[in-house]
């Protein structure tokens, strides 16, 4: 057994092979490196320009939103699998929000409570609408970043929550 660490969300994943995506942040294979090698994004030196900063605390707002309103949705459903599947996109959306508060060297915020809707079907269509929405969002945000680990950030994000958008249709 081996470490792997996510250069996105930092954690480390004990096992005999990079896992193809990050358990934690959602990240792609490619930000997953043999521990020694690794050099998370919130490690690397370099400050942090007033522009990134206020699309970072965006994001981070987004992020916890996200995840609350994903709990919403695995208190709703009757279907185990689609809790689980809910569950584990609150704690990856709350990993980003994480990754936020690492990057800017802030507090994390308290997680509030969101209303999400009654059937399935209607909270996946909500899921892609905010996913679709962060997507667009992070590409603009990946642009506008002056500093190569908050782009690299941004460019890793926006491909997570695109496929959340790709899971959430397999049910649709
Ligand atoms: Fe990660
Ligand atoms: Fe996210």
């Amino acid at each position: 057994m081996r470490t792997f660490i996510c250069e996105i969300c930092g954690d480390a994943y004990l096992g005999t092979e990079a896992p193809s995506k990050c358990p934690f942040c959602g990240a792609d294979h490619s930000y997953i490196k043999p521990g020694a090698e690794a050099n998370p994004v919130f490690k690397r030196a370099g400050e942090i320009g007033e522009k990134s900063k206020e699309n970072l605390m965006l994001t981070l707002d987004l992020e916890m939103k996200a995840s609350a309103i994903y709990l919403c949705m695995a208190g709703k459903t009757e279907k185990f699998e689609i809790k689980q599947m809910y569950k584990r996109l609150a704690k990856v959306e709350l990993e980003h929000a994480t990754v936020v508060t690492k990057l800017l060297g802030i507090e994390m915020p308290k997680s509030s409570v969101e209303e999400c809707g009654d059937e399935d079907l209607e909270n996946f269509e909500k899921t892609v609408e905010l996913e679709e929405h962060a997507t667009s969002l992070y590409g603009r945000f990946a642009a506008e970043s002056e500093e190569e680990k908050v782009k690299t950030f941004f460019v890793a994000l926006m491909k997570v929550e695109a496929e959340h958008i790709e899971l959430i249709r397999n049910y649709m």
